[in-house]
């Protein structure tokens, strides 16, 4: 009895699935080896996926007064779950612990506006891009000198921590950057005229100033970049697969269009198979 409580604990440890968890305490013959080969569920790894996300970032995860999570990222990864008959539970983390996170295995995988890129891709995989994004810069509404990236060079820039926002700051000029735990408390900086812009998804500076959460801000300009988010899960994972075809079906069947018109109120734009 001991050896099996053991072995179950390893494998809710490992996070095998639901179904091998059942295989160790059914009281059958062949106990499952913690890799799960060789017993009655050789693709049970997926079972749960434990889904990292940082949820200050509305509209794509945020938390209801009651803490549940919300938004465009959650619907669409609970969808995912549906589609591919796993459960996904959801884990809170600091957005620049999620990439330790997935390093470490103690998440499988994570949903959180996270962006495509390269660097990222020698660490951890991504899914197919499942939404077109990019960086806008945040000013005050009554500034006129800062209307473009040149016209940051020197200037105050808050960012949130181990974004690719923080990134395209850190290439400005001569600015001074201030980091900060999350892209709301950065564009709070702003308001408080603390600092002279921000620099953040566009989409989220967007739906902060539209929805009243954060007063007196303009967004200036272009579209500073062009980016796509993706799903991150560690590197090699066996659900990349899992997940693509779950967002394929997804796309394919009208679902994922439906989240795309609850969240943004607009019919979806194409997406490219690959951000690269
Ligand atoms: N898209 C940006 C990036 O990947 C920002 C993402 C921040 N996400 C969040 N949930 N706070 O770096």
């Amino acid at each position: 009895m001991t050896m099996r409580r053991s072995i179950f604990l390893k494998n809710m440890a490992l996070g095998l699935g639901a179904s091998l968890m059942l295989a160790a305490c059914g009281g059958g013959d062949s106990a499952p080896s913690a890799t799960g080969e060789g017993g009655e569920a050789p693709d049970a790894a997926a079972a749960v996926l434990r889904v990292a996300t940082e949820p200050a970032f509305p509209p794509f995860e945020f938390q209801a007064e009651d803490g549940e999570l919300q938004g465009f990222d959650i619907d669409l990864m609970n969808a995912i779950g549906e589609e591919a008959g796993v459960e996904i539970q959801f884990e809170s983390l600091p957005f620049d612990g999620i990439i330790p996170a997935l390093q470490a295995g103690t998440v499988d995988a994570a949903i959180s506006g996270m962006t495509i890129t390269e660097e990222r891709l020698q660490t951890v995989d991504f899914s197919r891009p499942y939404i077109k994004a990019g960086l806008a810069i945040a000013v005050k509404a009554d500034n006129t000198d800062i209307t473009s990236l040149e016209d940051l060079a020197g200037k105050k820039i808050a960012v949130q921590i181990g974004t690719t926002g923080a990134d395209q700051a850190a290439e400005v000029d001569g600015a001074v950057i201030s980091t900060f735990d999350s892209a709301p408390l950065a564009l709070q900086e702003l308001a408080n005229g603390n600092v002279d812009a921000v620099i953040n998804d566009a989409p989220v500076t967007l739906d902060a100033i539209a929805s009243g959460n954060i007063e007196g801000l303009k967004v200036v300009g272009e579209l500073v970049t062009e980016e796509f988010y993706g799903i991150a899960l560690p590197k090699g994972s066996e659900n990349v697969d899992l997940i693509n075809d779950a967002l394929m079906a997804l796309m394919e069947n009208g679902t994922y269009a439906e989240i795309y018109q609850k969240w943004f109120g607009t019919e979806p734009t194409e997406l490219p198979e690959s951000a690269f």
